[in-house]
């Protein structure tokens, strides 16, 4: 995820910038930029894709920008590729304000086709230049650059945190924020501002976190908080009392647990803005009705923990469409002579946008004539840049390899794609498809209280830690969702795991089961929470040992037949499984922790596999 930082003093600023972007390096970016404000040469502006080495050999260590004042961006793209011009900071056009922006604006395209018929010209695709454009615009009108802000912030929609400087206010850095992280740090020899207080931590513990609406004025020696209403507000101060090493991870023990607790907020990152006013709105494709209609088939071609976000979708979208659905290994499907023409839609799944065998499967369907959709994370990847559509995830970098973060948001994203290709179809009913839309938007609130059970998870990881063979049974959906919890296992634990369809058990499985073996018995799927209990009570009566995840209205049940029971709050089954996974994520962490494993990186295993 992008990083801010900001500072005004009475000690050279790009220094401390480049200090600060470098510490939060491990949040993951992709360029970074510095503005200072001179004396001699008014804003000066740095910025470079790549490593933030690039952005230090450019500057010399920051020599090259002289002044006191000034702000720097790591970024993570999500509008417009990773290149020197979407890089920030973005610059108005007259070249006096200059800002750095973490968050999404939602209605940035509206901003920008009104100021483009203003006569304002834009120089990159982000949304976020639009914000100093319109800062400009309204400070032209005002001249006054804390009611600009205040005038500015009316008008944009979205998250946003910002820091901004003027070349006609050479002592004052201007914060905002609103859904996203920005906190104040006193210092002795000056105020910062930042996204993370790892950036800041070096020079002050004392800190102060601003609040959704709030608006900053930070000075060498003062630093004042407004409201939206620009009325006073008084700030606690805190002090940070962790080591600079903790601090590297945010704070958190490993990326994974970090990652794993970041779920909800990325969800929100993914869904908001493409939620209207209870429809789902994918401005980004240019799917019809009509084209979706003449579809002959439909598949979804991706690897790992994508492969099982299709394994679920393919559930959700036969249900939302009532159409086939075909879910295949991208490594299988690129030598199998697949079925695939220019009737076909391909929708392909992956988080790098860099995987081997998901890009030459996915030129082979193209090769083939048909048309591509690509759920990526990764803007400006491969995978993103050759699909005839492309979906970004905007769940921010992720850094360990075993993916969770990346995992939901595609899910959810998918759910949105099926809801939204559905009703072109005409085969969701109004009152499902409002239903499925509201547990959507209350997705990020029940996963929250998924994650507040951390502690339920490793006190059963402590039970179970030493077994060296794990089986996850489920049904339909909670099937799929075992997939990814027996993966996660045994990619970060090295316990074997399988998942089983359960009704497959009787077939073979069922002669592994002795007295102390570990069955994961899934029984979130309302509509076969019988049958699941049926499967769970034969695997007891060979011997079996069961943890169960279901949910609160099977809770009573489950709980008389297993060892252990672990709850997650109902919601449509069609979101279901965007909660019954958080569990079987963090049962999967705190057994890694507990067998001592590497967890960010797994033996053998790569984030990204860009080999056969
Ligand atoms: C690797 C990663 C997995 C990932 C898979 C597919 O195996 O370790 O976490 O699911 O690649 O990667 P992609 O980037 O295409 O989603």
């Amino acid at each position: 995820m992008c990083g801010i930082i900001g500072f005004v003093g009475r000690e050279q600023a790009a220094p401390i910038l480049l200090d600060g972007l470098a510490r939060m390096e491990y949040r993951g970016y992709d360029s970074a930029g510095i503005a200072v404000r001179s004396e001699t040469a008014g804003l000066q502006v740095r910025k470079a894709k790549g490593r933030l080495q690039v952005l230090d050999e450019l500057t010399h260590g920051g020599a090259d920008l002289e002044g006191v004042l000034g702000i720097g961006h790591t970024r993570w793209a999500t509008h417009g590729e990773p290149n020197d011009i979407n890089a920030h900071p973005h610059v108005s056009e007259n070249g006096r304000i200059a800002l750095v922006h973490n968050g999404i604006i939602e209605n940035y395209m509206e901003i920008k086709e009104h100021l483009i018929k203003q006569g304002v010209t834009f120089v990159s695709d982000t949304d976020s230049e639009v914000v100093a454009q319109l800062l400009e615009f309204h400070y032209n009108e005002c001249h006054n650059m804390l009611e600009a802000v205040g005038r500015c912030l009316r008008r944009i929609e979205g998250s946003y945190a910002l820091g901004i400087i003027c070349a006609d206010y050479p002592n004052a850095l201007i914060a905002a924020r609103k859904d996203s992280p920005l906190i104040l740090g006193y210092g002795k020899n000056g105020n910062f501002i930042a996204s993370d207080v790892t950036a800041v931590i070096k020079y002050t513990r004392d800190v102060a976190y601003m609040n959704d609406g709030e608006i900053a004025v930070i000075t060498a020696d003062s630093i004042d908080v407004f409201d939206s209403e620009l009325i006073p507000v008084d700030k606690d101060h805190h002090q940070v009392d962790w080591d600079v090493s903790a601090a590297e991870k945010g704070g958190y023990p490993h990326f994974m647990f970090k990652e794993i607790m970041e779920q909800p907020e990325a969800i929100a990152k993914t869904v908001s803005p493409r939620l209207r006013d209870g429809r789902v709105v994918l401005d980004d494709i240019t799917l019809t009705a009509e084209y979706i209609q003449a579809v002959s088939r439909i598949f979804i071609i991706a690897c790992g923990s994508s492969y099982h976000v299709g394994m679920v979708s393919k559930y959700n979208w036969e249900r939302l469409m009532r159409r086939p659905v075909e879910v295949c290994l991208a490594s299988e499907f690129r030598y199998s002579d697949p079925l695939v023409d220019e009737h076909s839609l391909v929708i392909v799944i992956s988080q790098s946008g860099e995987t081997l065998d998901t890009m030459a499967a996915m030129r082979e369907a193209k090769r083939r004539g048909a048309r591509t959709l690509a759920i990526v994370n990764v803007v400006g990847s491969s995978i993103a840049r050759e699909a005839d559509d492309v979906l970004y995830t905007w769940a921010g970098p992720e850094i360990a390899v075993a993916t969770t973060k990346a995992y939901s948001t595609q899910l959810v994203l998918m759910d949105l794609v099926g809801l939204y290709l559905g009703d072109l179809l005409g085969a969701v009913s109004p009152e499902e498809y409002a239903a499925i839309v509201e547990g959507i938007q209350a997705l990020p609130e029940n996963m929250r209280k998924v994650l507040a059970n951390v502690e339920t998870v490793q006190y059963f990881a402590a039970q179970y830690f030493n077994h060296n063979s794990i089986f996850f049974i489920g049904r339909n959906l909670d099937y799929a969702m075992g997939m990814e919890g027996s993966l996660k296992l045994k990619e970060i634990s090295y316990i074997h795991s399988e998942a089983y369809a359960s009704g497959e058990l009787k077939h073979g499985t069922i002669s592994l089961i002795e007295s102390g073996t570990l069955v994961v018995a899934l029984g979130t799927y309302a509509a076969l929470f019988d049958k699941a209990m049926s499967n769970v009570v034969e695997v007891k009566a060979r011997g079996a040992e069961v943890l169960a995840v279901t949910t609160e209205e099977f809770r009573e049940r489950m709980e008389k037949v297993a060892d252990g029971t672990l709850v997650v709050p109902a919601v449509h089954p069609v979101l279901q499984p965007s909660l019954g996974v958080v569990p079987l994520q963090l049962f999967a962490y705190y057994v890694a922790l507990q067998r001592g494993c590497d967890i960010d990186k797994p033996r053998n295993l790569a984030k990204s596999v860009t080999v056969e």
